[in-house]
């Protein structure tokens, strides 16, 4: 069993981000509604958020709801959406405890009225807290990010408040992730190895970690066992292995664009 203990604080990753998967066919294994696995993956939630603020890990995104997702059934899709409420509500207790701010990205916007003001009241609400950073990808699509992103950049072109030299864009500045790190480690559940359009831009260097464990089985130790699997791997970004040897000492920050 993995344990807290034995994970490295110095190789921690600072952002990871979880494809939380898997919730429909735990139900379905116990005779029931897709709907019921969605409710027990609230459980999974909790304990994946405490186990990285407790671990001192920096920003956990999770991703939530894609845009491809509002092609379910109407009846799943609300639920869905009734269960982002309820979760948010009922754990911004968890929130404030452990001191962590919830952030969004994704089409916010573009949600039920009722689920935006929920998401609007806790963000305020968590707005001063210093420790980990949640970010909850609400009706995402890594796609869509990357077009509005070209599309805000060419709006600037156009209105001359971007130099539009010979130079590479700043797209980073577009994204919904604009202020965030990209992840050091991606987590999928449920045995699928696919990104389903999460983070393309930004999983381009992110270490891959793929179980076979279904959502709402996943807890803290499953959350171990991937961060020391991270921590087995080299990142090269491009180098040799033997230039980052060399290099383990000093500042090996990725390099790469
Ligand atoms: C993940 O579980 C939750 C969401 C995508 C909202 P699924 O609902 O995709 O469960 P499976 O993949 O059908 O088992
Ligand atoms: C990805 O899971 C989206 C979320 C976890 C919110 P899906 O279950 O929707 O992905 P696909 O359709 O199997 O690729
Ligand atoms: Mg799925």
């Amino acid at each position: 069993m993995a344990t807290k203990e034995s994970i490295k604080q110095e190789r921690l990753p600072r952002h990871i981000a979880v494809i939380m998967d898997g919730n429909g066919r735990w139900a379905k294994k116990r005779g029931n509604q897709r709907i019921f696995g969605h409710k027990n993956g609230v459980k999974s939630v909790r304990e994946t958020v405490e186990a990285s603020a407790e671990l001192g890990v920096n920003y956990l995104t999770l991703y939530a709801f894609s845009r491809e997702n509002w092609n379910r059934p109407d009846r799943e899709i609300d639920a869905l959406m009734n269960l982002l409420i309820s979760t948010i509500d009922t754990e911004t207790k968890t929130l404030m405890d452990n001191d962590i701010k919830l952030l969004t990205i994704g089409n916010v916007e573009g949600l039920p009225q009722k689920v935006q003001d929920k998401v609007a009241e806790v963000k305020a609400k968590t707005a001063q807290n210093q420790g980990l950073k949640l970010v909850l990808a609400l009706n995402y699509s890594g796609r869509w990010e990357l077009q509005e992103a070209l599309r805000r950049y060419g709006e600037d072109v156009k209105n001359q408040r971007v130099d539009n030299g010979p130079h590479q864009p700043d797209l980073e500045q577009y994204l919904t992730t604009a202020q965030i790190p990209d992840p050091d480690l991606l987590i999928r559940t449920s045995g699928e190895a696919r990104l389903s359009n999460f983070l393309l831009w930004q999983l381009a260097y992110t270490e891959l970690y793929f179980t076979e464990v279904l959502w709402p089985d996943f807890r803290k130790e499953n959350l171990y066992e991937a961060i020391l699997n991270y921590q087995t791997r080299e990142r090269r970004f491009g180098k040799t292995s033997e230039q980052v040897v060399r290099n383990k000492t000093k500042n090996n920050a990725p390099q790469y664009g």
